[in-house]
């Protein structure tokens, strides 16, 4: 018989599970004393004086709402507000897509990104098959890997992705992978600002990758965590999406509005299924609203009110997007001073990479080791890869980092890539 005594929990045993890549380091970095820490763990952006942001645009949507008496908490229905749906299309697909016209896409509004993944992975394993492989780049945002694992499909595989020769694309690698894997296998795109190593394909690598996906008979899942991030445009940064949709091909697109809204804590994002040919809308957003209902039942309602007012109304939109601009310029501005700064102190290596890319992150080309010695020598925290949050950095801090940076290089060598 079972022991019942008080301390024998059935919970008991469970073991404890290793600390989240990302996350675990915002809770090293609380827990630091020290007053010169500094954190460029997590993606989210800062500003000059190294606080949170909240977009003055997205201040008074909200105020307004607060004021208005019609605004209400009832519940959404499971695919989330309708309007801020249909919307949020148009931002990813374009307010033209030939999926709009012919039919071929269905919307539901998401947990984030990372939400629209896990509805968008489960629906893939429902609907496609539980054995269906799912691809995602080597390196790749970490919690890629968790997410397909649990949706119920097997580990992901990685296609290569980075040249650590030359910090770019290493586009034969990638099409060899892909070329390589089964008809039917997802393939995780990030559509814009690669996270970690900030190198996207070019349109014409972008090309090739679409030929082999055609070709093929693979499923890209786009995923669109830093629309306007990366050039500062909003259309320029949905190209990559565009031209798949445009090409026929049947896929699943998510977004986020943590990073471009800013509204990281409030859970805004939308998972779009687009497929090569109308006619079964209604039968796939039945599905997905089946999904949702037993995972979470509805999202929620402010911050997709809120994001809807401002892609809804042209004025606030421009507003919008002007924002998202000197976000994006701080974040150019901060690359180029943490070059200057290295380049200034005499840090060995070439250290062009970190204006050559693109996003919120550089991915350095540190070692786990120098990445280490930062952390337990100068308080300042990345992951173990060697990816800052450029948005972490400020004109404060970014000499300091420079010089640790130089004292990790000199003390411990080679970084991972092969110029420094
Ligand atoms: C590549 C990528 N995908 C998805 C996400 C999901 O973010 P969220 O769930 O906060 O929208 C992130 C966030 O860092 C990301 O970098």
């Amino acid at each position: 018989m079972r022991d019942l005594s008080p301390t024998s929990s059935i919970f008991g045993t469970i073991p404890e599970a290793p600390p989240d890549a990302i996350l675990g380091l915002n809770t090293q970095y609380r827990s630091d004393p020290s007053p010169n820490k500094v954190n460029l763990g997590v993606g989210a952006y800062r500003t000059a004086d190294g606080q949170p942001y909240v977009l003055p645009v997205v201040r008074r949507v909200e105020q307004a709402l607060a004021d208005d008496p019609s605004t209400t908490h009832e519940y959404l229905p499971q695919d989330g507000l309708k309007e801020f749906c249909n919307l949020s299309a148009s931002l990813i697909l374009g307010a033209h897509s030939p999926a709009f016209a012919d039919r071929r896409s269905v919307t539901v509004q998401a947990l984030s990104g990372t939400g629209a993944l896990r509805v968008g992975f489960t629906f893939v394993a429902r609907f496609l098959s539980p054995q269906t492989a799912v691809y995602i780049p080597k390196p790749s945002w970490s919690n890629h890997k968790n997410v397909v694992v649990q949706s119920g499909l097997p580990p992901a595989k990685e296609y290569r992705y980075f040249d650590y020769g030359t910090g770019a694309v290493d586009i034969n690698g990638m099409v060899e992978d892909l070329t390589a894997a089964p008809a039917g296998s997802i393939v995780v795109l990030h559509g814009c600002a690669h996270n970690p190593t900030g190198a996207d394909p070019s349109h014409e690598q972008w090309e090739r990758v679409l030929q082999v996906v055609q070709e093929g008979g693979l499923v890209p899942f786009f995923d669109n965590a830093y629309q306007g991030f990366a050039s500062g445009s909003l259309e320029e940064d949905a190209w990559s999406v565009r031209r798949f949709v445009d090409a026929g091909i049947d896929m699943l697109v998510g977004q986020s509005y943590a990073k471009n809204m800013g509204l990281y804590g409030e859970r805004v994002g939308a998972l779009t299924v687009v497929s090569s040919e109308g006619g079964n809308n209604e039968a796939i957003l039945s599905q997905l609203k089946a999904i949702i209902r037993a995972m979470y039942s509805n999202p929620p309602k402010h911050g997709a009110m809120v994001a809807a007012a401002i892609l809804g109304h042209a004025g606030m939109f421009a507003e919008w997007e002007e924002e998202l601009r000197k976000m994006a310029d701080r974040i150019r501005d901060m690359r180029q001073k943490l070059r200057g700064a290295l380049v200034k102190n005499g840090t060995p290596g070439n250290w062009d990479h970190i204006v050559n890319q693109i996003g919120m992150f550089s991915f350095t080309g540190l070692t786990a080791a120098q990445v280490e010695l930062m952390k337990n020598k100068y308080h300042i925290y990345m992951t173990s890869n060697g990816r800052i949050s450029m948005a972490g950095l400020t004109e404060d801090t970014v000499e300091y980092v420079a010089d640790a940076m130089k004292d990790a290089v000199v003390s411990l060598k080679k970084g991972v890539i092969h110029n420094m």
